[in-house]
């Protein structure tokens, strides 16, 4: 089979596309042939050895794929062959085929097609486990996006939407601002026009934001902690600014501040020490939930760009240069608009 293959850290030439032997097939695994692979952020940092889920060269990035399955282990009940499905993988899904243990495949719906499905298994999940696992949004509550028109940020708005709050979008251009607005943001805040903290507290009251969602970090991450709210809640999802910043724990103290870490590959099983028993059924409840709230039009994935198997290196720069919002799709197998739904 083709597939993107990284055989050095050091040398972005090293990664290309290769002619490689599909993987085995396991016991309790699924072969997809992957019609649909996202392209994040992330693969930037796994590129260069630089993310916690960390894969050795050679390898084959790509943690959300959705296809069709060509076959079935042995263990395996809940999908057969034909079935259209989504599913995460810790590493492997820019190829034409991958093989997925069967508790990260989720059943498709038909009104879902594949570049809206490879939203789901990372960015929309994260953004359901942050905002109502973790800051257990409330109906009314308000919460502050950064970075809104990233894949992680359109996802945010649209969840937190769904859980009944009012949505802040901060992004920096008037392209990101449109699209946070076409997702549902109530209020658009332009970093580029002025201070984000008083822009915030001016559309709260001067009361703050309840709950904030930070992809980006850096400088991102301070101004929301000087326009959190008190009993506010953080969700550390990521830093795409390339800053990691300090806790500001003076600022949580004296605003009663709950700053919450979160990493969604713990849920299915990624990280080093594996999740509680029972996070199974939760986590599919929940993208049964997502699933069905794209199904009935709530939850509207946004992909801006495709690209052939081959096209992996333009989809990476236009991630590194900003330009994408929501996200950005590969295609190991030509696109064919029937066969996606
Ligand atoms: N914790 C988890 O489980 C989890 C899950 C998914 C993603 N993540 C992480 O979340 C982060 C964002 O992911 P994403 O998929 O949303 O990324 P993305 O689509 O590239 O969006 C990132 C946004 O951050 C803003 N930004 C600010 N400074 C930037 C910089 N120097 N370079 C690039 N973007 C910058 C940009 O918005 P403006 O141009 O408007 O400022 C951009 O739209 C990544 O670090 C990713 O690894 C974590």
């Amino acid at each position: 089979m083709r597939a993107v293959v990284c055989r050095s850290f050091d040398d972005p030439a090293a990664t290309r596309v290769e002619d490689i032997d599909a993987p085995p097939l396991t016991d309790d695994g699924v072969r997809l042939r992957v019609h649909t692979a996202g392209v994040s952020f992330a693969n930037l940092l796994v590129l260069t050895g630089r993310h916690q889920n960390r894969a050795e060269p050679p390898f084959t990035p790509g943690t959300e794929v959705a296809g069709v399955v060509l076959a079935c282990g042995p263990r395996v009940t809940r999908v057969r062959p034909g079935d259209r499905v989504v599913a995460g993988v810790r590493a492997g899904g820019q190829a034409e085929e991958v093989v997925v243990p069967e508790r990260t495949v989720y059943p498709l719906p038909d009104a879902v097609d594949f570049d809206q499905a490879v939203h789901f298994p990372t960015i929309y999940a994260t953004a359901y486990a942050g905002l109502a696992w973790r800051a257990r949004t409330e109906p009314g509550e308000t919460v502050l996006v950064n970075g809104a028109a990233g894949g992680s940020g359109l996802a945010a708005i649209e969840v937190a939407k769904c859980l009944g709050a009012r949505v802040l979008a901060v992004a920096g251009t008037d392209a990101k601002l449109d699209a946070a607005r076409r997702h549902g943001a109530d209020v658009l805040i332009d970093r580029r026009a002025g201070p984000v903290p008083q822009a915030v507290l001016d559309a709260t009251g001067g009361r703050g934001a309840d709950v904030v969602f930070d992809p980006v970090g850096g400088d991102a991450y301070r101004d929301a902690m000087r326009c959190i709210a008190p009993d506010g809640r953080l969700l550390l999802i990521g830093f795409a600014s390339g800053e990691i910043p300090s806790v500001a724990a003076n600022i949580a103290l004296v605003k009663n501040v709950t700053v919450i870490g979160l990493y969604w590959g713990y849920y299915v099983g990624w990280a080093r020490v594996p999740p509680p028993p029972g996070t199974e059924a939760r986590v599919h409840a929940a993208l049964a939930t997502l699933l069905g709230w794209c199904a009935d039009g709530r939850l509207r994935p946004e992909t801006c760009a495709r690209f052939p198997l081959e096209g992996f290196r333009e989809a990476l720069a236009m991630i590194e240069s900003r330009a994408v919002i929501g996200r950005v799709a590969l295609h190991p197998v030509p696109w064919a608009p029937a066969a996606a739904r």
